[in-house]
């Protein structure tokens, strides 16, 4: 069985508090949560929502939908209602996805952990394609021609690409370039493309440009988003998909809504109340939404300054919460300290410097290389109080508990480096 194992960021959750109960005090970096508290006007959607007990329509009620099709309308993508269908979470829309559609998966490498365990659940082949040197969240072209390629020789049937945009665990955003040519290839050999969109409003510069592989390539193009990250409502389990137009499209979310009748019935009642209100975006859910992007960038920005002065190589992070540094210009010293892949890195940030990450392997990663993840959205203070502070701030860098945070970690990167 594939999923015998508890997904690795939740057993890093598990180990953190277990050291932390005996008396340790770990930078936690190894976990993808916005570490942010609940927008005030969202707690009194949920409280409003309280008496909506009924199952309701599987894919969501109409209104949920309508604000959810004007959510991706205001995204250059003319969305309608019954497009739409909203579920716990993007999870198992992903999973519903992988279950209603044929054919082996193209991931990037590395990329988020969930994919690769989903599609071997379905007896699926997951294909691991490099990404390029300037972001992730993509594979590369050349390498996904030939992946293609390989894994039909192989007498595999590669029939979806997965991207992630912007990217978990990079932190980058694929160029519209880039993404155009990935929506070429999935023409020529006639793949679906599954576009992840869960940190879409997570881009930290307003003015950056987000293309949709739904624009280039609208009749093969499944996207799927949520309010875990762009709100911090990882918990409340809220997220949604949007299908193509024409024949394929509607067979598609046909086949997702069957799989969520027997899974998980629907969007809880009180859910889709706060989805809807979330999804309309009144001024105070986009202002919102801003002062959480500019607070993930800011910090984002800095843990990037301290691992490249370190001496990684690491991309520049420009959405989602996360970098992904390289430490292999370190490997003759590292080796020195026992440090020789992804394990032993992992092990000595944890052991030597009380810094927690998630190791690349865990992403599909190779594990020689000496490469983790660092969610950076972790460092935001321990009380909501903090986390107000956080997002209030005009510079978020200097405030004690996040400033406190960030020397701690220059100290375990900069005596990593001597
Ligand atoms: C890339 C990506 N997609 C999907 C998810 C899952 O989101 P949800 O809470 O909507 O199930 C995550 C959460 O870590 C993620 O990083």
């Amino acid at each position: 069985m594939p999923g015998r194992n508890v997904s690795p960021n939740l057993a890093l959750n598990q180990l953190v508090d277990e050291r932390n109960a005996a008396g340790a005090s770990l930078v936690h970096l190894g976990f993808g949560e916005a570490r942010l508290p609940v927008f005030a006007p969202l707690a009194e959607r949920l409280a409003a929502g309280a008496r909506r007990n009924a199952y309701g329509p599987v894919a969501g009620g109409k209104d949920v939908r309508e604000k959810v099709a004007g959510y991706f309308t205001r995204r250059r993508l003319p969305t309608g209602a019954d497009q739409v269908v909203v579920a716990p979470g993007s999870k198992p829309l992903l999973m519903a996805l992988h279950m209603t559609v044929p054919g082996d998966v193209l991931l990037p490498r590395p990329c988020w952990n969930t994919y690769a365990p989903q599609a071997r659940y379905l007896g699926k082949q997951a294909i691991g394609v490099p990404i390029p040197d300037e972001c992730g969240g993509v594979p590369d072209p050349d390498a996904l021609r030939e992946a293609i390629r390989a894994a039909r020789v192989l007498g595999h049937d590669p029939r979806i690409v997965v991207v992630t945009l912007p990217d978990n665990p990079t932190g980058t955003l694929a160029p519209p370039v880039l993404v155009r040519e990935i929506c070429a290839i999935a023409e020529e050999e006639d793949l679906l493309i599954v576009s992840d969109e869960i940190y879409r409003d997570v881009v930290h510069d307003p003015a950056t440009e987000v293309l949709s592989p739904a624009e280039v390539a609208p009749r093969r193009t499944v996207v799927t988003t949520g309010l875990s990250k762009s709100l911090a409502l990882g918990g409340w389990r809220i997220g949604a998909a949007r299908f193509p137009e024409g024949a394929w499209g509607r067979r598609i979310r046909d086949g997702v809504v069957s799989a969520a009748s027997e899974v998980w019935s629907t969007l809880a009642g009180p859910m889709q109340e706060v989805a809807a209100y979330a999804f309309a975006e009144p001024p105070e859910i986009r202002e919102r939404l801003a002062a959480c992007a500019r607070l993930h960038g800011a910090v984002a920005r800095e843990a990037h300054r301290i691992v490249v002065a370190a001496r990684a190589v690491c991309r520049p992070p420009t959405g989602a919460f996360y970098i992904y540094p390289d430490f292999e210009p370190l490997r003759g010293r590292l080796a020195r300290l026992g440090v020789t892949d992804s394990v032993s890195l992992h092990k000595h940030l944890l052991d030597a410097h009380g810094v927690v990450v998630l190791a690349g392997h865990h992403l599909g990663d190779d594990e020689q290389a000496l490469r983790f993840k660092a969610a950076t959205s972790m460092l935001y203070g321990e009380t909501i109080e903090q986390q107000e502070e956080s997002l209030a701030a005009t510079n978020p860098l200097v405030l004690p508990h996040i400033s406190g945070v960030l020397t701690r970690l220059e100290e375990a990167f900069t005596r990593l480096a001597l």
